[in-house]
């Protein structure tokens, strides 16, 4: 069965409805943050949507505009979660309620026994909507393309980029294409340990107009079955990588594979903004530093004036332990979001990349790998595996012959 969780400051309600729900009394089943009432509501769901969650319980004690904003964004990002509006229940407010979204209103005087039948029959309702639209998922589940972006060098992007790919592939094998669009620096190939026979600039400079099947031809294996567009050697051959050519490949990488990982330059130049039109997801990295915290949040803003905004946007904190006079709050307050996952800096991070052996290959169970497999799962949950010689398997280096 899912969980049930509230969306209230009042610690009083939060027994009640844990009493209703068959909980031991004291229960705190608030994912509660002052934050909420003031960040942008797709981002409280973001974070409140994570897990196993089928009912979520908006009030009491929230602003009723925003609890009705919280009810809309739930149910278009996550139509499986009932919402319920916990405030004084009208004629009128149920009407609104419903119209954005929300399965019910309960006032927030209601007895435990009337919240026991209210939180009994949303997760019945959760369960239901949850295997219908996981049958219809399967077919209808756009593929996703994660775009990977931060407005400094040195933030971590490629790190992350590879670490994500490679991730994925483990459990979506022949799945997964990663693109390096930094077409002049670009390191992934080297962070993969791979010598690219053809190149981006070779897509750019191919005679042919390129459909899905035939950018496959640019492509690099890697041994974890992850499929590479990595950037040319040589600088100057980067220029001519287009927006139009970064677009079009990312757009037909996507058309058949189930997950694009993009790898981009510092900053927002064209190709990378074709990058980020093309994605359902963006991966932001950000450090402690305030430049880097400062210039993300210009990212940000311009992504929102560009009018990117119907992507999921995703928050990572890297070298997060780094000691520069700003903690994790300060720079959440400047960026207007909450991190989704905080690396701290590991030595095991640069002496990955530099062998060419992705952490998430060579040692999956370390602090840094869990917190990278974390971060794997937010785009795609773990497959249970019928083998678990193979789910060994995922932890250890690969040859160049790839077994
Ligand atoms: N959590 C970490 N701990 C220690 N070192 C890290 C960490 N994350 C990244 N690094 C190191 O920092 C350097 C920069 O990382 P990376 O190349 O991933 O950044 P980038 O954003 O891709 O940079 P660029 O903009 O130049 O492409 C690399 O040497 C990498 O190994
Ligand atoms: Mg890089």
């Amino acid at each position: 069965m899912s969980r049930l969780v509230l969306l209230t400051p009042s610690e009083e309600f939060a027994a009640r409805a844990a009493a209703a729900g068959g909980l031991p009394v004291g229960t705190d089943l608030r994912a509660w943050d002052e934050e909420y009432a003031r960040i942008d509501p797709s981002k409280v769901v973001a974070e409140v949507a994570r897990g196993d969650v089928g009912v979520v319980l908006v009030g009491p004690e929230i602003p009723l505009e925003a609890a009705l904003a919280l009810a809309g964004v739930f149910d278009l990002e996550h139509p499986e979660i009932c919402v319920v509006i916990v405030a004084e229940r009208s004629a009128d407010l149920l009407e609104r309620a419903l119209e954005v979204g929300a399965r019910d209103v309960v006032g927030p005087d209601a007895t435990v026994e009337e919240l026991g039948r209210v939180i009994r029959r949303m997760l019945e309702m959760a369960e239901r909507r949850r295997s219908k639209l996981r049958g219809e998922a399967a077919e209808a589940e756009p593929n996703r393309v994660i775009t990977v972006l931060a407005p400094k060098g040195g933030s971590g992007k490629t790190a992350l980029a590879t670490n994500v790919a490679v991730g994925l592939s483990h459990s979506r094998p022949g799945q997964v294409a990663l693109v390096d669009l930094d077409v002049q620096f670009g390191d992934v190939a080297s962070a993969l340990q791979i010598v690219p026979e053809q190149t981006i600039a070779d897509v750019a400079r191919s005679p042919r107009a390129l459909d899905a099947t035939a950018i496959k031809i640019y492509l690099s294996a890697h041994p974890s079955s992850l499929y590479t567009l990595c950037a040319p050697e040589s600088p100057v051959d980067g220029d001519d990588v287009t927006a139009a050519v970064a677009g079009h490949a990312v757009g037909l990488l996507a058309t058949d594979f189930r997950f694009v990982v993009v790898d981009t330059p510092a900053g927002l130049e064209e190709p990378t903004v074709a990058a980020v039109e093309r994605a359902t997801d963006l991966l932001f990295v950000c450090t402690t530093d305030v430049a880097s915290v400062r210039s993300l949040r210009k990212e940000v803003d311009l992504l929102d004036q560009l009018g990117f905004t119907s992507q999921r946007r995703h928050y990572v904190l890297n070298r997060s332990d780094a000691r520069v006079g700003l903690d994790t709050s300060d720079i959440e307050a400047v960026i207007g979001a909450r991190f989704h996952a905080q690396i701290p800096s590991a030595k095991s991070v640069p002496q990955s990349m530099n062998e060419g052996v992705p952490l998430l290959e060579s040692d999956p169970k370390s602090p840094v790998g869990r917190i990278l497999t974390d971060i794997v799962e937010r785009f795609a949950p773990p497959v249970p595996t019928a083998e678990p010689a193979a789910a060994e398997g995922r932890g250890r280096r690969w040859r160049r012959d790839g077994r």
